[in-house]
């Protein structure tokens, strides 16, 4: 699949490697052209501008949130692309969130980009543990929940985070991204605040 990173920070480098060895054809674009081009060179992936970007079906946002509506926007048109948002609203501190309750930062990157499909996605997923692979051993795979408004575009993303080697947890309409970011910052808490590490993973069990 045609994907494109934006943002080549922590968690942009785990989604460039790990596309990258799934056999997508993986693009990469950052503010710091430099940047996304030793990144792309590291994985044999292609550095690209902005507006070169936007050619891709599938745009995974790896962009702090006060940053994310600025970077789609500076993609140009995004009609029917699907956007895959990871961000999570957090404060300067990392232990709290700065939206919520009655929206969060997926709904907001929405509707600034209305006309393009927004899913939540690898939002609890440690950037660690995208770059290490999401098989933690003992038999226990990451999962990525996915929420999304769009059928065929929450569809995509999860085959996508199969194809990297996580299991995926439909996690209904792009609303949900309401709990999804809180659960982050649980998870965020639990690595940092709580001395756990960040070689965890949030997962949901089942009795039976
Ligand atoms: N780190 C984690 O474990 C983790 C886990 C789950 C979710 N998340 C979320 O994922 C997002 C990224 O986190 P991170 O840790 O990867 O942050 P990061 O290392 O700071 O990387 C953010 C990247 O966004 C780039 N960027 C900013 N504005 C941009 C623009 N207009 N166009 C293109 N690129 C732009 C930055 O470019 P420059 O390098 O040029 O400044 C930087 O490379 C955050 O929203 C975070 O909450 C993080």
């Amino acid at each position: 699949m045609k994907v494109t990173v934006i943002g080549s920070g922590n968690m942009g480098s785990g989604f460039v490697k790990q596309l990258k060895k799934a056999g997508h054809d993986v693009r990469v674009t950052g503010r710091n052209a430099e940047k996304a081009q030793q990144l792309a060179a590291q994985h044999g992936a292609r550095a690209v501008s902005a507006t070169e970007a936007a050619a891709s079906d599938v745009l995974i946002l790896a962009t702090g949130y006060d940053d994310a509506v600025p970077a789609l926007k500076a993609l140009g048109a995004l009609d029917g692309k699907v956007v895959v948002d990871v961000t999570n609203p957090l404060t300067a501190d990392y232990m709290g969130l700065t939206v919520g309750h009655t929206t969060s930062a997926a709904e907001e990157i929405a509707k600034a980009v209305p006309n393009a499909h927004v899913v939540k996605a690898f939002n609890t997923v440690f950037a660690s543990v995208l770059a290490e692979g999401a098989s933690l051993g003992g038999g226990k795979t990451v999962p990525v929940f996915v929420a999304s408004d769009d059928a065929p575009a929450k569809a995509t993303v999860s085959e996508i985070a199969r194809s990297i080697g996580f299991d995926v947890v439909g996690a209904g309409a792009l609303k949900n991204a309401r709990y999804l970011e809180p659960l982050a910052g649980l998870n965020i808490y639990l690595g940092y605040g709580a001395g756990l590490g960040t070689n965890i993973a949030p997962a949901w069990l089942r009795q039976g």
